[in-house]
């Protein structure tokens, strides 16, 4: 009797969720259905976290109302239904038609931890090199160049929903054996923005951090894409449109942001500098080491979805910090890996009015450097070059450079502007370094 009170219980639950769950799908592909723009961002990708920022960006009022204060916890657990019914968060690994296994996308283990170094900071605002040493291996040049040849020249033998993020994107494994996540930008910008910021890591020289990436043309007939023809019928793809292809990794974690950004609303953020050491571990200084690019990387390209977006969501959600961060995730190795670029340069540029509030103090909580990173800065701030050395190296890297297009002179300019103030801001830490 108990039992069957209970297993009839249970099929109400069910039913319920089955009601919940046709509900959320049909809501899922209204808001991924292209040309079907989002309220007041006639240019957002519908349905995407960019786009939920935006709309809340604009009118706060509102979008806490929309929001009924949910935490941003709960609603990422919302968006994980809406983007990924059932999925796994990982998919087994794939052979390649040779039945070869491809090479891991990461080397397996992290370098032997060294002691730690007598003092963590040289100079005054760089990381010591030992610790930088003892920084787990990003994707190497040599591995990436490979990735990338092989991609470009293999089939994409099947496309799959889920494991990629927002249901507009494809998990998608080609005939060398390796697999890729598929961003199919709404609005081109967003894909000229991952290609783009994605070579400005390479002149910045953090490129190992970032997954690698190819642009690719999606053709129904052309040879890269007939095996899935059937696949991109349902995908809602337009023929011809440019994608990313992102190199996937297996066993991805989720990444807090250290203890220092766990600011709470309406305080000032800690600052990052030698004097602030005090108590951390190896393990923190490497992970902090990893943060100081990050920070520099998302300020030079105005990139407000990842750490930036936290700390809008401060508002409503004040422990929003002790979560993780968006579009940032972990290694089985522990080094960090930035995924997901495509708010920066073009996107980010054009809502730098709304977002530059939190990216700066941002950027100014930063006072400890990668020397080779400063030096970068450096010359491009001396050689006024950095969108011209962008331009080159995106149109030598990537064979579709000239489809999607480059910055405009507007937008070069402001990199420069901002390559300008990083360097400014690096003096101005050496020089508070000196003073001390
Ligand atoms: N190259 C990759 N390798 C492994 N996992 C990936 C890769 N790219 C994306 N993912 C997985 O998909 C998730 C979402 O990726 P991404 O941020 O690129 O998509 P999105 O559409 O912007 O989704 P979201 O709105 O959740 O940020 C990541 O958090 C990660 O779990
Ligand atoms: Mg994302």
């Amino acid at each position: 009797m108990r039992r069957a009170g209970l297993a009839g219980l249970g099929s109400v639950a069910v039913l319920w969720l089955l009601a919940l769950a046709s509900l959320l799908g049909l809501w899922s592909q209204r808001l991924a259905a292209p040309g079907v723009p989002g309220p007041g961002f006639p240019r957002e990708a519908a349905g995407s976290r960019l786009g939920n920022l935006r709309r809340a960006a604009v009118a706060p009022g509102e979008s806490r109302r929309r929001l009924g204060l949910a935490s941003q916890a709960a609603q990422k657990t919302f968006r994980a239904l809406l983007t990924l019914p059932g999925q796994p968060p990982e998919p087994p690994d794939a052979a390649s038609e040779s039945g070869q296994e491809p090479p891991p996308a990461l080397p397996r283990r992290q370098r032997p931890a060294a002691e730690l170094p007598a003092s963590p900071v040289r100079g005054g605002i760089f990381w010591s090199r030992a610790l930088e040493a003892q920084v787990p291996p990003g994707f190497s040049a040599e591995e990436t160049a490979s990735w990338l040849r092989a991609a470009r020249a293999a089939r994409v033998v099947s496309l799959e929903r889920g494991g990629c993020g927002r249901s507009s994107n494809r998990l998608a494994r080609l005939s060398d054996g390796s697999r890729a996540c598929v961003r199919y930008g709404i609005n081109p910008e967003q894909i000229q923005g991952e290609a783009l910021s994605y070579h400005l890591a390479e002149l910045l020289g953090i490129q190992e951090r970032l997954p690698p990436l190819a642009l690719s043309r999606v053709e129904a007939r052309g040879g890269q894409w007939a095996p899935v023809r059937e696949e991109l019928r349902g995908s809602h793809w337009a023929e011809g449109a440019v994608v990313s292809l992102a190199r996937w990794v297996d066993n991805l974690t989720d990444v807090v942001a250290p203890a220092l950004w766990r600011a709470e609303a309406g305080r000032r953020l800690q600052t990052l500098a030698a004097g602030e050491l005090r108590g951390l571990g190896p393990a923190q200084l490497v992970e902090l080491v990893q943060w100081s690019d990050l920070i520099l990387f998302d300020y030079l390209t105005a990139n407000f979805d990842r750490l930036v977006s936290n700390l809008f969501s401060l508002q409503w959600d004040p422990r929003v910090m002790h979560r993780a961060t968006s579009n940032l995730l972990r290694a089985p190795n522990g080094g960090l890996v930035f995924l997901d670029n495509e708010a920066g340069l073009v996107h980010g540029y054009r809502l730098l009015a709304m977002w530059d509030q939190y990216n700066e103090p941002l950027l100014r909580s930063v006072c400890l450097f990668r020397e080779a990173t400063a030096q970068r800065v450096r010359e491009l701030h001396r050689l006024r070059n950095a969108a011209a050395e962008l331009r080159r190296l995106y149109r030598t890297r990537e064979p579709l450079a000239e489809t999607l297009g480059f910055l405009s002179d507007q937008q070069a300019q402001l990199l420069q502007d901002r390559v300008d103030l990083v360097h400014k801001h690096i003096l101005h830490c050496k020089a508070k370094a000196a003073s001390l």
